[in-house]
Parts: C-alpha cells; structure tokens; sequence
C-alpha cells in the first residue's frame, strides 16, 4: 500500500526525494512570507518538509501524522538535525486535528491529501485551525517537472522499485471539496509543481 510506513520509509527517506523539499519549502515561504509563529505540517510522514521548513524559517512546527510508526521515524530526523525545540511530533487526523480554533499562522502539507477519506472535512479542519490572516499550502507533487524527473531517475539509477504515483484527485473534486469546506480565497495550482491548493483566511486579500 501506498501509505503503508514500510514502503513510505524506503521511498522518502532514502534521497531520491531529497530536492523535492526544499524545494517546496520555498515556494511556500515565498508565496506567504509567514516565517515566525506556528504552524501545522499535515501526514508530514517522515518530517522532510517540517525540517526543510525549519530551515529557512523561524517557524514553531507540529509535523502530525497518524501513523506512530512515521511519528518515530519523524522523530529520529528531527533529532538528527537537532531541531526539536522547533519541530514537534503529533499524532492526529486531518479529519478531527488535534489543536484549537485559530491556533496556527500556517498549514501546509504534501502528498498526504491523496489518502484523506473525506476532503471537505479535511479541509474544514484545516480552515478551524487556522487563525485570520493564516494562510493554507496543501497538495502534492515536487515542486517542478525538474525535480521530479530527477527522483525518477534516481529510482531508476538505483535499480529500486520503479516509482509509484500516489492515487489521483482530479482537480475539480479538489475545488468542490475547497468550496464546500467554506474556503473562498483560494488559488488552484495544476502544473508541473504538481496539483496544490492555496489559500488565506483572510478577505480583501487577492491569493
Ligand atoms: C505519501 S506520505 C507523505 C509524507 C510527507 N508529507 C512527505 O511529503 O514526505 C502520506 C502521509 O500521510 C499520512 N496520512 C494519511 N492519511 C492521514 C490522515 N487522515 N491524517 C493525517 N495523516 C494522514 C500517512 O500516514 C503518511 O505519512
């Protein structure tokens, strides 16, 4: 399975993916330069994108998974880069999030959305937590068709199992989900950086 830990572990943790985070890290921070205060990294998995985000920010991060397994295998890379006064471990689900109304500046999230059982929950969630003017960066992909073909190759190169594209979310189901969670300042993106919804809560601000 897909989201089975095993194949997860061996998949992200072994650098094929490596330059996807960083990667994405900065689009992030580059679309809504929020760089302190708190945020919420969703099916966070291995921590990759938390500890990317670390790095470039002075953000305080919960990476939540519901897996305990991903939780200690998060837990080790954290530690690894010495970050966990700033990178703290939760378990959780997107469809009942274990923190308050308003609680964080920003979530964000990769690849996790795929395997979510009820998005217009997911996202009403996520939308709860967020305080006004917090902004949400949720979807999957590798940041660039760049990038992505990188990781394939080394797949390839490494003689591993080919890679395996996680289940598909046509993009309108994504926007129906957005829209009926009560999220109106959205930007839909579905290019090569993958298929992302962004969006702010917050009005009178064009996203
Ligand atoms: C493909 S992995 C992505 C991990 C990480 N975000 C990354 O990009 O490396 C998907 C992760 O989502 C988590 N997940 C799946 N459904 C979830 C849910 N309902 N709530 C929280 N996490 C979930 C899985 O346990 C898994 O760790």
């Amino acid at each position: 399975m897909f989201n089975d830990p095993q194949s997860i572990d061996s998949m992200l943790i072994d650098g094929a993916h490596a330059p996807t985070y960083p990667l994405i890290a900065n689009q992030i921070t580059e679309k809504f330069k929020i760089k302190k205060g708190t945020a919420i990294d969703v099916g966070a998995g291995p921590a990759s994108l938390s500890v990317a985000m670390a790095r470039i920010t002075q953000l305080e991060i919960y990476a939540m998974d519901l897996s305990p397994e991903m939780l200690e295998i998060a837990q080790t890379s954290i530690k690894k880069e010495g970050l966990e006064n700033r990178v703290k471990t939760r378990m959780g689900d997107v469809h009942q999030m274990p923190f308050q109304d308003e609680f964080a500046d920003l979530v964000f999230s990769r690849g996790s959305m795929f395997f979510w059982k009820d998005l217009t929950t997911a996202f009403r969630e996520i939308y709860r937590v967020l305080k006004p003017g917090g902004a949400g960066y949720i979807g999957g992909g590798f940041g660039s068709s760049a990038v992505r073909k990188k990781v394939k190759n080394q797949f390839k190169r490494k003689g591993s199992r080919s890679y395996k594209s996680p289940p598909k979310i046509h993009v309108d189901t994504l926007e129906i989900a957005v829209l009926e969670a009560g999220i109106d300042n959205y930007l839909l993106i579905n290019d090569e950086s993958g298929l992302w919804v962004l969006f702010k809560k917050q009005q009178n601000y064009t996203i």
